[in-house]
Formats: structure tokens, sequence, C-alpha cells
């Protein structure tokens, strides 16, 4: 049976929900499933955007089939070529005879790396470029290439028509659809830390190249953004364009602290849960505090990306950081998190020097700045060092006093 939903006066939302996916990309790990998200335009020419994942299969084609009727297939416009939305591609083209496929040359290139397709099953292709128009009856289609958001070959769809941008991956996010597939349908700001979570660990590397789709997105007007993943957006736009460009450039959503600690014995956890208290007492609000080798790391960098400060608290290990905390920190460097303010505690029963290991990892991320006054416990929080983390909270109220 069918589940697709009407957009507008010709445009299908046909995709489907993943609940039974664990760990998206096989690596962060997604509780509440995933949509693969689908459109099927049926305007005198029919245009399909893109398919779903392999496992979605039976229920995209019982919508795909469903809002076809007795139309044929015309085209398989193709936005982003990763496995999650172009596995059935080849379904596609040996199911509907005479499909033309459009797509960019960089997809082209690609479609064959990931298909083997008998030369008399190979479609059309009807390769498009930066501009390029393409008239189905009543809609106008034009492209605007959007490299690395995510991969080398993503571009964007933007229907003039209906003043509707196919943004690929851009604008997606985490999570299945509970039968409302319209931003405006549920408590939007509710679902932000999911679509901070999702940009942030798929594409927060790669601001430069989502300041350069922002930018040029700026010159349509925008209606309505059909996403490949997560909520079709009507009424946050403006909402999550200001969000992409503060992800974007690295820029904070807040001025605040969140507090990352790895604790083998509770020691160094002591010192951070102290050091929040002292800060909350301070009059610091929203504090975050994460234990990094507990909560997967895709959750404390999608915060990271939020706060001005950012606490590691960390013991030596092998004379150096601590493997959950090198894997986080590693995470903010392969994720270019500049213009950070950090602070550091350390700790170590007989060599306490992870905070300079830390200090030479951070060093080369831009805007970074690292607050004098590093606190060493040798084992465990004394009551006499009580003064350094009151010194260190002090340094860091401060200077988040400064930016305000
Ligand atoms: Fe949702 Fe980059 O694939």
């Amino acid at each position: 049976m069918h589940n697709y939903r009407k957009i507008n006066n010709d445009l299908y939302y046909i995709g489907a929900n993943d609940r039974k996916i664990s760990l998206f990309e096989s690596v962060y790990p997604v509780l509440d499933g995933v949509s693969y998200n689908s459109y099927l335009l049926k305007d005198d020419k029919t245009v399909l955007f893109d398919t779903v994942d392999k496992h979605e299969r039976t229920q995209f084609f019982e919508n795909l089939e469903a809002v076809l009727g007795d139309k044929p297939l015309d085209y398989l416009l193709i936005n982003h070529l990763e496995p999650d939305h172009s596995a059935l591609i080849k379904d596609v083209i040996e199911k509907y005879n005479n499909i033309k496929i459009i797509c960019n040359q960089k997809i082209k290139d690609m479609l064959f790396q990931f298909f083997e397709l008998e030369s008399d099953k190979t479609p059309e292709f009807v390769v498009v470029k930066e501009g390029d128009v393409i008239n189905t009856g009543n809609h106008e289609l034009t492209f605007v290439m959007a490299p690395m958001v995510h991969w080398p070959e993503v571009m964007v769809t933007y229907d003039k028509t209906d003043k509707t941008l196919f943004s690929a991956d851009a604008f997606g996010s985490f999570g299945a659809l509970d039968g409302n597939i319209f931003d405006n349908e549920v408590q939007f700001n509710e679902k932000i830390s999911e679509y901070r979570r999702y940009y942030t660990n798929i594409v927060g590397k790669y601001g430069l190249q989502v300041n350069n789709l922002l930018n040029k997105a700026k010159n349509l007007e925008i209606k309505t953004i059909c996403p490949l993943h997560g909520l079709i957006l009507r009424e946050n736009i403006s909402y999550l364009v200001e969000k992409y460009s503060l992800w974007a450039n690295y820029k904070p959503e807040i001025n605040s602290v969140l507090i990352a600690y790895s604790s083998v014995y509770g020691a160094t956890q002591n010192a951070a849960e102290i050091l929040a208290s002292k800060l909350a007492q301070m009059n610091v609000k929203n504090i975050k505090v994460y234990d990094v080798s507990k909560t997967h790391s895709s959750y404390v960098l999608s915060d990271a990306f939020k706060y001005s400060h950012i606490v590691l608290a960390t013991t030596t290990y092998n004379n150096n950081i601590f493997v959950t905390m090198e894997h986080f920190i590693n995470d903010l460097i392969k994720h270019n998190l500049g213009n950070r303010t950090f602070a550091l505690i350390e700790n170590g029963s007989w060599a306490p020097n992870c905070a300079c290991s830390i200090i030479n990892e951070l060093k080369d991320l831009k805007g970074t700045r690292i607050l004098d006054n590093k606190v060493t416990l040798k084992s465990t929080l004394k009551t006499a060092q009580e003064s350094e983390l009151d010194n260190l909270a002090k340094l860091i109220f401060d200077d988040i006093q400064l930016i305000h």
C-alpha cells in the first residue's frame, strides 16, 4: 500500500522511512531512524527526483506506481549519487523503458562506478550544467551546482514555477517522518538539535562550500525546500538558513560552556562537575556536560558547533590524551571547528601532561583561543586546589562577558 502525499498541484512526496537502521553511514546513531525522500513531479512530462536506499525499495515503488498511474516515467533527475538516494537507480532504469536521466557530467561519470548497465539498457542522458533550464510542461527546472554539499557531484534543482528547491542533502535531518512531512505540521524548533547533528557531522567540514551554496540560493525566491532527508520546509526556511549561516561560518549559537570530559575512575569527572557547578553559580546559563567515553561523538561535536566555550577535561593515557578524548578532539579538527575558546583540565597519576598534547593538536584550527590557567590534577582534585578551579571558572566567565 502506498503512503505518498501531495505537496502541491503537481508534486508528490514518495519517499520512505528506515526505522530499522541503527547507524546512518555505519557511524551515526539514529534512534528515530531516517527518511529517504524522493519526489515525483507529474507535469506534461513526469520527473522522479532521486530514489531511496535499497532497504526501502518496496515502499518506494508502491508510492511511485500509485502516483504515476498509467503515465510513463519520462525522467529520473539525480541530484546526489550517494547510495542512500541512488540505490534504486538501476531498478528504475530497468523498470521504465525509455526513461531519460537528467544529471550533471560528474554524476554521469560516477554513475558507472556504482552500476554496471547493459549497453542496451543504458538510458539517454540529459547532461546539465549550472543555469541550464529544462521545461516539463508547466514547470521550468534549473540547476545549481553544490560540490561537497555533501559529495563532489552534488547539485540542487530549482523549480522556477513553484519556487521549490530540491536541495539534496542540504537542509536535511536525521529522524524518520511520522506521517507529518511538512515543517508546519510539527514543533519544528524541537527538531533543531537533530538538524544540527546531521549538518555538523555530515557536511560540517565543508563550511566554505555550504557558504557558496547559500550565496547562490540568495538569488532564488524559495517557498518550499524539498531535501533528501527530513521534513519539507515551508515556514522555517529563513530560521534554518540563519542556522546554516552560523554553522558554515563556524560561529557559535550561544555564549556558554560545553564541558567534555573523559574520566577513568571518576576524579576527572569530579573536577568537571565542580567546574560546571561553579559556572552555574556565576549565572552562566545552558551549560552542557558530556562524558565523551559514553555519549557518541556525533552528539558532542554537534553541541561543540553550538557553544562558544569548550572545556576539555581528560586524563593522561599512554603519555598522551585519553583515547575517547583523542577521538573527540580529532572530530573537532576533522570538521574544521574554528572560532572556539578552550579551557583545559588534565589529570595523571605520575606524568600529567596531556594538556600540552591537546594544545598542540588544536593549534591549527582557525580562530582557536586557549585560556591560560589550565588545571592539573594528580590523581584526584585536592581541597587545596579548589581555588584553581575557582580561577578557571572566573576566567571563563569573564571571557564570556567580553563577547556580549
Ligand atoms: Fe543523504 Fe550524502 O547522502
